[in-house]
């Protein structure tokens, strides 16, 4: 079995180097032993080098997001080729929090990744549920968008898609998507890759589930959700935690 992917995303939970050094090495410390598992942190731009040169190789770097845009007439934006300068092996694409004013810019992100052969972690998730299940076209679309929208040359060898509804993201643990419900979307969101990319290749990549895990629901969501792991917000900002969710991913 390959192993389980847990991915952090800091967001803006910590801010300043020693902060971010120290959650390193208290982390180091106390999961010497535990292996089998894949992890990742995405602090925010300014931490990048710092978490870079502290983690390792034990632990890789994302970025929390990416420029679209390659050339250099762009105040403010930082490029992939950048971030892969700054330490990151991975970066996270369309998360909800920006998705919601650059939705439009997520296949010229993940093109720019793959050009600079940076990981995408590409979150797909509904803002709300009905009864009607329109949640289901909603993330097809975002899939369809993501992965043949650039140039139609999906880089499918190097995306994990991370399912995050939104209405799950930073609530109370029992707030989370019951696994019977996640299950159910991961197998839609596995039939939809097949479609758009073949089902060799579709059945391949990765889903990781995000919102409000931490270590009492991630073991049912892992169990019965038929996922490869999670990306984890705040969970992700406290080395207990963080260290308890690396122990689940590993059984
Ligand atoms: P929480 O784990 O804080 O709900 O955040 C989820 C998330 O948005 C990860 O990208």
């Amino acid at each position: 079995m390959k192993k389980k992917l847990l991915v952090g995303n800091w967001k803006m939970y910590i801010e300043k180097p020693e902060e971010a050094k120290r959650f390193i090495a208290a982390c180091k410390r106390k999961a010497q032993n535990i292996s089998g598992v894949d992890v990742v942190l995405a602090p925010s731009f300014t931490l990048l080098p710092t978490l870079a040169a502290a983690a390792g190789s034990r632990i890789k770097i994302a970025g929390q997001t990416v420029s679209p845009f390659d050339d250099a007439q762009h105040t403010g934006e930082v490029s992939a080729v950048m971030l892969k300068a700054a330490g990151a092996a991975w970066v996270i694409v369309g998360h909800s929090e920006r998705r919601a004013t650059e939705g439009a810019l997520v296949p010229a992100q993940v093109a720019a990744a793959h050009n600079a052969g940076l990981m995408v972690v590409l979150c797909v998730g509904e803002t709300e549920r009905d009864p009607s299940g329109a949640h289901f076209s909603v993330v097809a679309g975002q899939l369809a968008q993501a992965l043949m929208g650039a140039n139609g040359k999906p880089a499918a060898a190097k995306v994990v898609v991370a399912y995050e509804p939104v209405w799950a993201i930073g609530k109370d643990a029992s707030e989370a998507l019951p696994p019977a419900e996640l299950r159910e979307m991961v197998i839609f969101i596995r039939k939809t890759l097949a479609d758009l990319l073949g089902r060799a290749v579709g059945i391949k990549i990765p889903i990781l589930y995000g919102g409000s895990v931490d270590a009492h629901n991630a073991p049912g969501l892992l169990a019965e959700g038929d996922i490869s792991g999670f990306l984890v917000g705040r969970a992700s900002t406290e080395v207990t935690s963080f260290i308890e969710l690396m122990r689940i991913c590993k059984k």
